[in-house]
């Protein structure tokens, strides 16, 4: 079997993060989202990966590489598309790729907890045409929408308007080599893109067999900030700690925390679970549960919490709790002189600033 991962599109509901940076190499517990996906698939002993890229394919190339740091066996190829026109458009372009072999199609915003083994595994033994993950979720309307009646799937709609049922299509599916027939049948959809939830409602109508499957662990589409957070807060939960950085007799740690190499902590209190990158240094400070902090940030004086902060940023005497943030790449927040009283800022394009 092959892995089929979509890392394309543009990442609107996240800029303007993604102004700068790929949305499926924002990290979350300080990995880069797309990692997730490629490990789910050599997990499951998926060696032959395709990557789906657009705009940001070099970006995505570079994190990313040839594969072999998955593993020796592991091959990941590029596969380029032009525009972004829709999952099953993008099973298309991939079909040269993917020459007749089963594969799992995974998109790279994706998180699941619990893996893809068993699955893959079902999928190989009892060879349906299609397997798809479903879930409840409190907002239908956001995502495909599967209706099911007597355990089989009859109908499957793209963000409807008055969802039918709760279970969406977790982004994570399995076909084999009918799904070509299905995305060359239809026809763009209102966004004016070929839909994969339509895709296989044709393998459906067509008599070939959908096998539907329940996510018993959570999911996360990380497509926005509150996802991201939320995903950061369910990774951290489940990592265990290692102090490989200095942390002086002042400071106090507590809970699961990861203080990687070259980190320097000083009179400051992390409370667990949170990760601190390489090469940080923490000084006077309260670092949150929750907390990803990637490599070459500065914190002093500073209070934060369930907040994930890029590399290279510094947090100087900010003086209030900062929380349920996302702060990029080489970003500077500090107290501004006592007079004027003012805020300054130099703020980019569609960024969000809460005061309180
Ligand atoms: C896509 C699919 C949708 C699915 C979702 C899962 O939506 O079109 O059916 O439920 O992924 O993440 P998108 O994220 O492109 O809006």
């Amino acid at each position: 079997m092959k892995g089929l991962i979509l890392s394309g599109g543009k990442g609107t509901r996240l800029r303007p993060l993604t102004f700068t940076q790929a949305k499926q190499l924002v990290p979350v517990a300080n990995k880069p989202v797309l990692f997730y996906g490629i490990e789910a698939l050599v997990g499951a002993g998926i060696r032959d990966i395709g990557i789906i890229v657009g705009d940001t394919k070099a970006e995505i190339r570079e994190a990313v590489g040839d594969g072999r740091r998955w593993g020796d066996d592991v091959r990941v190829s590029y596969i380029d598309q032009p525009e972004p026109l829709g999952l099953a458009h993008a099973v298309l372009i991939a079909e040269e790729f993917l020459a007749g072999e089963p594969f799992v199609m995974y998109l790279g915003d994706n998180i699941l907890k619990s893996g893809i083994v068993s699955l893959v595994d079902s999928f190989r033994k009892r060879k349906p045409n299609a397997l798809i993950l479903l879930t409840p979720v409190p907002n239908p309307r956001m995502f495909g929408v599967a209706e099911l009646e007597n355990g089989k799937v009859v109908r499957l709609v793209e963000k409807p308007q008055e969802p039918k049922s709760n279970l969406a299509l977790v982004g994570v599916y399995m076909f084999d080599s009918h799904i070509f027939e299905a995305a060359k049948a239809i026809k763009p959809s209102r966004r004016n893109e070929l839909e994969i939830t339509d895709a296989i409602q044709f393998l459906v109508d067509s008599g070939y067999e959908v096998q539907p499957h329940l996510v018993s662990g959570w999911w996360k589409d990380t497509g926005k900030i509150e996802d991201i957070l939320e995903a950061n807060r369910l990774i951290l939960e489940t990592i265990s700690g290692a102090v490989l950085g200095a942390v002086d007799d002042a400071s106090r740690i507590s809970g699961e925390v990861i203080i990687e190499k070259g980190v320097s902590v000083r009179s400051s209190t992390i409370r667990g679970p949170a990760i601190i990158g390489a090469g940080t240094e923490i000084a006077d400070s309260y670092i949150g549960p929750f907390t990803s902090i990637q490599k070459n940030c500065r914190i002093i004086q500073t209070e934060i919490e369930h907040s994930i902060v890029l590399e290279g940023s510094e947090i100087v005497d900010v003086g209030s709790r900062i929380d349920e943030s996302l702060i990029g790449r080489e970003v500077r927040i500090y107290k501004c002189p006592p007079k004027p009283l003012a805020y300054r800022f130099m703020v980019g394009d569609k960024s969000e600033i809460g005061l309180k």
